[in-house]
């Protein structure tokens, strides 16, 4: 799909649909040129349909003559109260209604006060995030319709500003969204480790990856345990962008990659969706979804470590009992209470890990919690961090991703929960403040000179159904946040 800007009149635009923004205000003022165009009958028709342009309201009027023959108007609200997330919605609900039309298509927007640059990449991720379609385990697959051209109107000529950032950032949500779809007999720790080398080739990125034996010299007892259950290799993943220019800023990308998790002897019954626990990689999966983006954006002056340390979570005899007490990369001693609390067990070897690069900041994404689900729901992910400025530059990110994200409190005394008689800490504490504790449990691996946030995604890594840009199923969620923090610059 070929995106530009199209500068000329409205009523001169040709193609084959066209989609019109419209705000509530003044309404019939912004139906003057099309109403020429159509003989007054777009007021009319949308009147008849009683049209207010509320937000997410839709009216189609298919033409039997001539072109367009399509026309998609669709409510934006108040102009005031439009933000980047509204202009990702409209543009959605525009690409899922025009979806099956060939030929060029036209998006026309209200005047508005956000950036015409940004609002252009908006609409042209939300074009084609919002009709992906995964066919890849359909013993036949269904023609994708397609669109050839998309025409941006209304906008100045600086719109096209990041244009060609488009197609790079929705691969790398694309990526994600495949990992995170892929079925846990198709994506193991093995395939996704090939996966990373595949891009690391492809997009001119440093690979390491460790195997056991590796993981076992580095003294990964932690990551280790959760894996020993399974018949399956586990595997570290360590992908390196280098851009050029002198270095300004290095960071760390940390993903939890279970690419599946049965919870172990404390196994997932009743309505804890075991089903679904092929998505407990998506922390890995927007990992290595932005490695993919950013080797392609190759924005300068920043140095990238993109780690994930992949395994599964199984029974057999050789699994870990619950009350074992193992031994992490950093000497600490972890009584495993509960098999179900892996993910920050995973995590816990690769901040050791990660800390030793010496980053200036470390990021981790995890679907670390249902806890998290309960208190946020699935459109917001949880971020919690000790650094403000670190908090601030990672929700300036999501916001321009139209993604989700709320700061948590890291309330130290919360601590008290995961002591242990015998061992340095336990990896659960009590239900109550479970997101908290669980974080509280990460940052006892983590070099506290260096600013390290965690972000909670495990309500927002899948959809039950469709909404905003996303597919029912998985999201790609943080795909967009990370390279929006990564190329955004901020003084530190
Ligand atoms: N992968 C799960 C978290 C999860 C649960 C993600 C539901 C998405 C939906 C994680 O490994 C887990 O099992 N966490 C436990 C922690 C508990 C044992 C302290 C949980 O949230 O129940
Ligand atoms: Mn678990
Ligand atoms: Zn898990």
């Amino acid at each position: 799909m070929r995106i530009s800007i199209y500068t000329g009149h409205l009523q001169e635009w040709q193609g084959s649909v066209l989609i019109v923004g419209l705000v509530e205000e003044n309404l019939d003022s912004q139906l003057v040129e099309l109403d020429k165009r159509f003989d007054g009958n777009i007021s009319k028709g949308l009147n008849r349909q009683d049209f207010k342009a509320k937000e997410s309201q839709v009216a189609v009027f298919e033409l039997l003559q001539g072109e367009p023959s399509k026309l998609i108007f669709i409510g934006m609200g108040e102009t005031q109260k439009i933000e980047i997330d509204n202009i990702y919605n409209f543009a959605a609900i525009g690409a899922r209604k025009s979806l099956g039309s060939q030929g060029k298509l036209g998006i026309s927007i209200p005047e508005i006060s956000i950036d015409s640059a940004i609002t252009t990449k908006a609409i042209g991720e939300a074009f084609r995030l919002a009709t992906f379609k995964d066919q890849r385990f359909k013993g036949k697959s269904e023609p994708v319709p397609s669109i050839d051209a998309l025409e941006i109107l209304n906008l100045n000529e600086s719109a096209d500003r990041f244009i060609e950032q488009i197609n790079p950032i929705c691969s790398g949500v694309e990526l994600a969204r495949e990992l995170v779809g892929a079925p846990p007999n198709s994506l193991t720790p093995s395939s996704l480790a090939s996966i990373a080398t595949d891009i690391s080739k492809q997009h001119g990125l440093e690979v390491k990856i460790l195997n056991q034996k590796e993981c076992k010299a580095r003294k990964m007892g932690a990551f280790l345990a959760v894996a020993q259950g399974s018949d399956l290799e586990p595997k570290f993943i360590h992908l390196i962008y280098k851009g050029k220019g002198p270095l300004k800023r290095k960071v760390a990308l940390i993903g939890k990659g279970l690419t599946f998790d049965s919870g172990g002897y404390n196994l997932k019954v009743g309505a804890s969706q075991i089903d679904l626990m092929k998505f407990d990689m998506g922390g890995s999966a927007a990992v290595i979804g932005t490695a993919r983006a950013i080797a392609e954006l190759s924005p300068e002056g920043i140095e990238v470590h993109f780690i994930v340390a992949t395994c599964e979570n199984m029974i057999n005899g050789s699994a870990v009992h619950p009350g074992d007490i193992i031994t992490a990369s950093n000497g600490k001693t972890i009584e495993i209470n509960n098999t179900d609390a892996e993910g920050r067990l995973t995590l816990a070897d690769a901040l050791v890990y990660a800390c030793a690069l010496k980053p200036d900041e470390i990021v981790d994404l995890a679907t670390l919690t249902g806890a998290c689900v309960v208190a946020l729901g699935t459109e917001i992910a949880g971020l919690w961090t000790d650094s403000a400025q670190l908090a601030y530059s990672l929700e300036q990110a999501a916001e321009q991703a139209g993604e989700g994200i709320w700061r948590m409190p890291m309330r130290n005394s919360y601590k008290e929960g995961l002591k242990s008689m015998l061992a340095d800490i336990k990896n659960t504490g009590p239900r109550p403040g479970g997101s908290i504790t669980a974080a509280l449990f990460l940052k006892e691996f983590v070099d506290q000179s260096i600013p390290w946030a965690h972000i909670d995604i495990a309500g927002t890594v899948w959809a039950e159904k469709e909404r905003g840009v996303d597919p029912a199923g998985a999201t790609g969620y943080g795909v967009r946040t990370l390279i929006n923090w990564i190329t955004n610059s901020y003084s530190k």
